[in-house]
C-alpha cells in the first residue's frame, strides 16, 4: 500500500496547518477534464477550477510532460542569466496581449503581481497614492491587502500601506473625485470576482482610460481571475480597454504557481530594485508555454464565450424565489441569492457538484473551460434541484 493512503488528511492538516482556510469536508486526491477525485471515490463537476486556476481542465499530458522534460532539462535559472524558455514565453505572452504592453515582469502568484504593479506605478511616476474599488480583491500581501477591500481581511493587520483609497466600483463620477496630483495609479478588475462576480460597463472603463490618459495617472488591471480566456478572450480587457500594466497569475501556467505583470513603455523601474528568485524560473516558463498552446489550439475563449452564453441563458431560466440576479462573463457566472449562499455550496457539493462562493450571498461558477455542454447540464440539474 501506499503510504499516504494510510494516512488521515483532515486530521492531520487540522493538527499541524495554521487555520486559515475556511474547510470544506472533503480529501481531493486527483482530477482529469473537468472532474475532481475524493479520497472514497466520489466524483465531481468542477466549478470553481481552484478559483480559476485550471481554465485548460486537471491532469493535462501536455503540461506533464513539458514540466518533466524541462525539470530534467533546467529547472531554474536566477533572472540574472539568459534562459530560452523563459525568452519564449515572454516573446508569446506580449505577442498574445494588448498591442501597448510591451514588456513583461515575471513573479509567482497573484499578490506578488499586484505588489509588483504597485512599486511599478510609484517607481515610474513618482507619485504615491493608489486608487482601488470597494468590493475589489486584489491578495493579501501587505500592499495587495491595502488595496484588497474587507475589513475582515484587513482588521486584523493593520496599519494598512498608506496611499491607498477606495472609490465604488464602476462609477466614474466618485473615481473622478478622488483623483489628485499625488494618484500614481488606479487598479481595477473588470468583473470584480471575489466581490460577488461584478461585470463592469464598458463605458465606465473608456471614460477612465481618458482620465488616467489626461492625468498621467498608470491604468492597472488585475487580470489574475479573468485571465486566459475565462471571459470569451485571452484577456478581458480585449473587450474593453488597454492598461499600462496587467496583472496575470492562477491559470497563467496550467496550474504551476506563476505570476506576470505585462507593462505598457510608461513603466520603468530601476535596475535591481524589483526582483523574485523564483520569478520566471523555466520550468513554471515550459509550463506556461504547453498551457497557452493548449489554450489556442482548443480555441478556449470562444469556448468559453459560446458556453458562456448558454450556461447564462440557462441559470437565467431557473424559475426561483430564492434568486435575485444571475450575472457574468464567459465562464465566469455569479448567482446571487436573497439568503446566504452558504448552505447551497454545501447542498451542491454533497450532489456531485464544486462551486465557490463570492461574498455571503452569491454562488460563483468557474468551471474549466474544456467544460462540456453535458457537464453543464448536469451541473444546471443540480443547481435547479438544490434552488428549487
Ligand atoms: C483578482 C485577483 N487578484 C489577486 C488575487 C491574489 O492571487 P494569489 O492568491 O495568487 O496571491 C486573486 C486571488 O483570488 C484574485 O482573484
Amino acid at each position: 500500500m501506499n503510504p499516504i493512503d494510510s494516512i488521515n488528511p483532515k486530521e492531520l492538516e487540522d493538527q499541524y496547518e495554521l487555520l486559515v482556510y475556511p474547510r470544506r469536508n472533503i480529501v481531493l486526491v486527483r482530477g482529469k477534464g473537468a472532474k475532481l477525485y475524493d479520497d472514497r471515490g466520489q466524483e465531481y463537476i468542477d466549478c470553481a477550477s481552484n478559483v480559476g486556476v485550471s481554465n485548460i481542465g486537471h491532469g493535462r499530458e501536455e503540461v506533464a510532460r513539458a514540466i518533466y522534460e524541462q525539470y530534467l532539462t533546467l529547472s531554474n535559472c536566477y533572472g540574472m542569466f539568459y534562459n530560452p524558455v523563459r525568452a519564449r514565453l515572454a516573446e508569446k505572452l506580449i505577442s498574445l496581449s494588448p498591442q501597448g504592453l510591451k514588456r513583461v515582469f515575471f513573479c509567482n502568484s497573484g499578490a506578488e503581481a499586484v505588489e509588483a504593479a504597485f512599486k511599478f506605478a510609484r517607481a515610474s511616476t513618482g507619485k504615491t497614492e493608489i486608487i482601488a474599488a470597494m468590493r475589489g480583491f486584489h491578495g493579501k500581501t501587505f500592499g495587495a491587502l491595502a488595496a484588497t477591500w474587507g475589513e475582515e481581511y484587513q482588521k486584523p493587520f493593520v496599519p494598512m500601506m498608506p496611499g491607498l483609497k477606495h472609490v465604488p466600483y464602476n462609477n466614474f463620477q466618485k473615481l473622478n473625485e478622488a483623483v489628485n496630483e499625488d494618484t500614481a495609479a488606479v487598479i481595477l478588475e473588470l468583473v470584480q470576482g471575489e466581490g460577488g462576480v461584478r461585470v463592469g460597463d464598458k463605458s465606465y472603463f473608456h471614460q477612465v482610460r481618458n482620465l488616467c490618459n489626461q492625468k498621467g495617472i498608470l491604468l492597472i488591471f488585475d487580470e489574475v481571475q479573468t485571465g486566459f480566456g475565462r471571459t470569451g478572450t485571452l484577456f478581458a480587457c480585449e473587450q474593453f480597454v488597454e492598461p499600462d500594466m496587467l496583472c496575470l497569475a492562477k491559470s497563467l501556467a496550467g496550474g504551476i504557481p506563476m505570476g506576470a505583470v505585462l507593462c505598457s513603455n510608461a513603466v520603468n523601474v530601476p535596475v535591481k530594485s524589483h526582483t523574485s528568485t523564483f520569478g520566471g524560473n523555466p520550468l513554471a516558463c515550459a509550463a506556461a508555454l504547453a498551457s497557452l498552446e493548449v489554450i489556442e489550439r482548443e480555441n478556449l475563449p470562444e469556448k468559453a464565450k459560446t458556453l458562456g452564453e448558454y450556461f447564462l441563458g440557462e441559470l437565467r431560466s431557473i424559475k426561483s424565489e430564492k434568486i435575485r440576479e444571475v450575472r457574468g462573463l464567459g465562464l465566469m457566472l455569479g448567482i446571487e441569492l436573497k439568503e446566504k449562499a452558504g448552505p447551497y455550496v454545501q447542498k451542491l457539493m454533497e450532489s456531485g457538484v464544486i462551486v465557490l462562493l463570492a461574498g455571503p450571498t452569491v454562488i460563483r461558477l468557474l468551471p474549466p473551460l474544456i467544460i462540456t455542454r453535458e457537464e453543464v447540464d448536469v451541473v444546471l440539474s443540480a443547481l435547479k434541484e438544490a434552488l428549487g
